[in-house]
């Protein structure tokens, strides 16, 4: 079995496989998943679209059940932020409300939740948004709130599908920076898909790489460059890494 860098895994999937079964016959999503995820630890998932890339995902935070095989957390449970591929922000909450959602729902909402809400707003640079509603954000805007939501409650496991996927490329930029930042400084574990491979080496301790469908793990690349990563972009062995993710995924 694959282990993550820092030895004591938070999440271990043993042998998962899920399978869908729809009105035009059983899907073999996932296959033979073995890995585990270190605590502290950054894993980004690659690979091509419909691989069950987000069907991970959702087994990790317990959304799927696995149809064989099973996902062991440490100490029984895992506290997690998650920022789904579609924004899932609620449309009758503002900018900092949709942020602060699980203190609306557990009434603890206080002043010190908006101010957190807030700073968070300042950070994935919502300035000035934090009263409007989803339905007046770009598609970028909504993304960055549902990581500012995924981030709020500090989890021990963050997991992100996609999050930066509509961004235009200089605020996507400056994100995958401050992401990398946040997470040098609090080292929670991230599990983070994407389809950008620069912004897995940019992010990732490891890189998993997924087979087409049904998927499974073809490849792992570790990202053995000092951090910052994004201090590193010009560094020949970033580049090489981009070229060997780049070739993975060709096949
Ligand atoms: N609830 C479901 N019911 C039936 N089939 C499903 C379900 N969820 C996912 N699938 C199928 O499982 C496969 C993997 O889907 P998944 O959403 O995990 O892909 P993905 O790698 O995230 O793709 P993308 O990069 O396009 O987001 C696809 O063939 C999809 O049709
Ligand atoms: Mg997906």
């Amino acid at each position: 079995m694959s282990t993550g860098t820092s030895g004591q895994a938070l999440v271990t999937f043993e042998d998962v496989h899920k399978s869908f079964h729809t009105a035009s016959g059983e899907t073999v999503a996932l296959q033979g998943i073995s890995q585990a995820i270190g605590k502290g630890e950054f894993v980004a998932v690659i690979g091509p679209s419909g691989c069950g890339k987000s069907t991970l995902l959702r087994l990790l935070c317990g959304l799927e059940q696995p149809t064989r095989g099973r996902i062991r957390y440490s100490g029984g449970a895992v506290d997690f932020g998650v920022a789904f591929q579609e924004h899932r922000l609620l449309p009758w909450m503002t900018v900092e409300d949709n942020i602060a959602l699980a203190d609306h729902m557990t009434a603890k909402f206080s002043k010190a939740s908006r101010e957190r809400a807030r700073d968070l707003c300042a950070l994935v640079g919502l300035n000035g948004f934090e009263k409007r509603m989803p339905s007046e954000l770009s598609g970028g805007m909504r993304q960055r709130t549902s990581f500012a939501r995924a981030m709020y409650a500090k989890p021990e496991l963050l997991l992100l599908d996609e999050p930066f996927g509509a961004l235009d490329a200089l605020t996507r930029e400056k994100i995958i920076a401050d992401a990398e930042r946040i997470w040098l400084e609090r080292r929670f574990t991230a599990f983070l898909i994407t389809h950008s491979i620069d912004e897995a080496v940019q992010l990732a301790d490891r890189v998993l790489v997924l087979s087409p469908r049904p998927g499974r793990v073809a490849a792992e690349i570790t990202v053995d460059l000092p951090r910052p990563h994004v201090r590193e972009r010009s560094n020949p062995r970033y580049v090489q890494l981009c070229d060997q993710l780049r070739r993975l995924l060709e096949i």
